[in-house]
């Protein structure tokens, strides 16, 4: 798209016009360059993935451009960059239409015929050969993007809609919530290959790493996640509120021209005699297409087997996949062969191993957290998906069974994506017996039985008898987790056994152990006693970020918990905080603050503090608490093959030093692989994830002597 000195010019546009980012505007002819330097790097972050500007560097050369078209707003193009920001529900929608207009696709959007196994692909294969009376067939395959399809018409380079799939034959006008997606350019040079105008069609995707954050985000307002990235993306389209659109950070992969004309007297250009020359040509006007990741082969075997090998990395994309596609190259063979009425003849998918299944509800569990939320849990026939057997889902709360028509004894859609909790999708309700029953939200906390309250605009019924049994468990058993206070030997499953029995009541209680007692109990030998003595004895140590989130104060995760820290000198310091000086600290909100200030107003939560400290626990801030997060904080290393200088452990320590995490294997959520003599698997696995970036010993050192 850019050639190099294209590049290095618009760097120096760049830094001279960050020089200028503090003057109120630029000169109207300046604006030009602003916005195509602009473009620039919108297109090096979210079409390369390969930034070449800091973010708060692109914000204020945004700002400069945007107050600078103020100034100037007869001069504003439709595909300035600012003209991506979100007009709002009503600008979008004409009066009083409560949808998206329909409108009719050029071509329509066909659906693609589904194989399996080698033998449906063979079988393919020779379909294509007897129709088109060859016998070698060039085929370029390509990841099958799990998201949601979209259409985008460009027209005299402009983009000028975009719209969902629908019937096929027309769809919904989701215009100004395509331009939300910043992989996809507002225009692009087709008049340089004589196209005016062109309907092309692609995939809208969620990363799995946003996708994560938007579900815990749902979470954490007490709302169901989602059961997968498909759901996430195609839902994301359809949502009424642009703005809303745009914090979802919706990415698009675009796979395949379906119509465009040309201007007079001009003829086809020569990219577009096949698939990976119009894949190509995409790219190189501004598209994220599939050209990496892409191959032709002109074998069916060769195809099968990329195919399978394709399918082992599918855990480790940054996206999620459901298959592959493989397309007759050729595009004059591929007209030749034509189409049905619902699928290509010169396509075909090749989909993956499932990662859903049907099951019987069984029934419904009720389970009471540590902060008194009960949640419903599923109890399902066992069935094995994607490798692991599944029995048991959340299903969330009273309102998502509502919305999902749950029944016990349903037969259930699940889906187990990736690393994503297992959902289920949807009851079938087509085959119902009748016998089905609905189920009935207790009123009673199923453990202690005292009544169950919800708030008005909360979706959860709570336990509030905070001596609850089973919440005093949770609370312990979170209390002494991994991430907290990291009491090892005290898992789970002996914190409810000791509960049971009497000799654990509450978190001092840890601290209070009657170590004779427990070596009478069975399976309690010499050895684990004194282990777990010595597991307790070190976590009175821990920083005081660590013990800050053990309590399990509400909304109190762990990033929180360390924010917190570093503004104490003692825990109990909490409790002379306002609303409003909370507030003031990183990343604290009204609902945080207020949930803080409620568990520091409470006198018995004080009583317990006063009481771990007179145990021996260290309540004031350590030098581990006062550390902000290092420069390497969020990124991710993993070294493989041997160093030219230094020890892996050597490496890992400066990683870590700053802030950086050692991961253990290639993934997509690994950031760096430093590489170093005889690097084996490990390289050629992340040589296929695009987001990984490989690099030597002397360029890590250069990232952490930057640091
Ligand atoms: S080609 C006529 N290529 O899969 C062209 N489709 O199950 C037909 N899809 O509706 C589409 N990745 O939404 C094509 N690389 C890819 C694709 C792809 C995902 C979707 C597309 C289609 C569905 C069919």
């Amino acid at each position: 798209m850019y050639s190099n000195t294209a590049v290095r010019e618009l760097q120096k546009t760049t830094q001279v016009l960050l020089a200028q980012t503090n003057e109120e505007t630029v000169a109207e002819k300046t604006l030009a360059s602003l916005r195509d330097v602009l473009r620039f790097h919108e297109y090096r972050y979210y079409v390369l993935n390969d930034p070449l500007l800091a973010d708060e560097e692109y914000d204020k050369l945004y700002k400069l451009l945007e107050r600078t078209e103020k100034a100037f707003p007869q001069t504003i193009t439709p595909d300035s960059p600012t003209q991506r920001v979100a007009q709002g529900f009503a600008k979008n929608l004409p009066a009083g239409q409560s949808n998206f207009p329909t409108v009719q696709h050029l071509v329509p959007m066909l659906s693609l015929d589904n194989s399996y196994n080698s033998d449906d692909l063979l079988d393919f294969d020779r379909k294509v050969k007897e129709l088109s009376g060859l016998s070698t067939i060039a085929y370029c395959v390509e990841p099958k993007f799990d998201g949601g399809s979209i259409s985008v018409i460009y027209e005299n380079d402009l983009l000028v809609r975009g719209a969902t799939r629908g019937d096929g034959v027309a769809g919904d006008d989701v215009t100004m919530n395509a331009k939300q997606i910043r992989s996809l350019p507002l225009s692009a040079k087709f008049s340089a290959v004589g196209i005016e105008q062109i309907e092309i069609r692609g995939e809208v995707l969620i990363n799995k790493t946003n996708f994560a954050k938007y579900n815990q985000q749902l979470i954490n307002e007490g709302l169901p996640p989602l059961a997968n990235t498909r759901n996430a993306a195609a839902g994301s389209l359809r949502i009424k509120n642009p703005a809303e659109v745009a914090k979802r950070n919706l990415e698009v992969f675009v796979y395949h021209i379906s119509y465009y004309t040309l201007r007079k007297g001009l003829s086809t250009p020569g990219e577009l005699q096949t698939h990976t020359g119009a894949l190509q040509l995409l790219w190189d006007v501004g598209f994220r297409s599939p050209i990496k990741e892409k191959k032709v082969f002109n074998s069916i075997e060769e195809v099968i087997q990329f195919c399978k090998d394709f399918e082992t990395t599918r855990d480790a994309l940054p996206y999620e996949i459901d298959g592959m596609v493989i397309k007759v190259n050729d595009i004059a063979l591929q007209n030749e062969l034509g189409m049905t009425s619902h699928h290509p003849r010169w396509a075909i998918a090749f989909k993956f191993k499932a990662r859903q299944a049907t099951t019987q509800l069984l029934k419904v569990e009720f389970q009471v957290g540590r902060t008194g939320a009960v949640t419903p849990v599923a109890k399902l026939k066992p069935v094995p998906i994607g490798g692991v057997t599944v029995s048991s889902i959340s299903i969330h709360n009273e309102e998502y069974i509502k919305e999902k028509d749950l029944r016990i004894g349903d037969t259930v859609l699940i889906e187990r994506a990736g690393d994503v909790i297992p959902q289920i999708v949807k009851s079938l309700t087509d085959v119902r017996s009748g016998k089905e029953e609905k189920i009935k939200f207790p009123r009673n906390c199923p453990v202690c039985k005292s009544k169950l309250f919800k708030e008005e605009e909360e979706a959860v019924w709570r336990c509030v008898n905070i001596e609850c049994p089973a919440q005093v468990v949770e609370r312990i058993v979170h209390f002494v987790s991994k991430d907290a206070m990291d009491i090892r030997g005290l898992g789970e499953a002996n914190v409810r056994r000791f509960y049971d029995m009497g000799l654990l009541n509450d978190i001092p209680g840890i601290y209070q152990f009657d170590f004779e007692k427990l070596s009478t109990i069975e399976g309690f030998g010499a050895k684990s006693i004194e282990n777990l003595q010595m597991a307790i004895e070190q976590s009175k140590s821990q920083p005081l970020y660590r013990l800050l989130y053990a309590l399990g104060i509400r909304f109190v995760g762990e990033t929180t918990a360390k924010n917190l820290a570093r503004e104490l000198h003692h825990l109990l310091d909490l409790k002379d905080f306002t609303a409003e000086a909370l507030q003031n600290l990183e990343d604290i909100g009204p609902k945080v603050a207020g949930s803080i200030l409620h568990f520091f107003s409470n006198k018995n939560n004080i009583e317990m503090i006063k009481q771990l400290e007179s145990l021996g626990l260290q309540l004031r801030q350590t030098q581990k608490d006062k550390k902000k997060g290092g420069s390497l904080t969020g990124e991710t290393f993993l070294f493989t093959g041997t160093l030219p200088t230094l020890k892996r452990s050597e490496a890992e320590a400066m990683v870590e030093s700053l802030g950086g995490q050692i991961v253990s294997s290639v993934s997509s959520k690994l950031n760096y692989l430093v590489v170093g003599e005889k690097a084996g698997s490990k390289l050629e696995k992340a040589k296929k994830i695009n987001s990984v970036t490989i690099i030597s010993e002397e360029e890590f050192l250069k990232i952490i002597a930057q640091k």
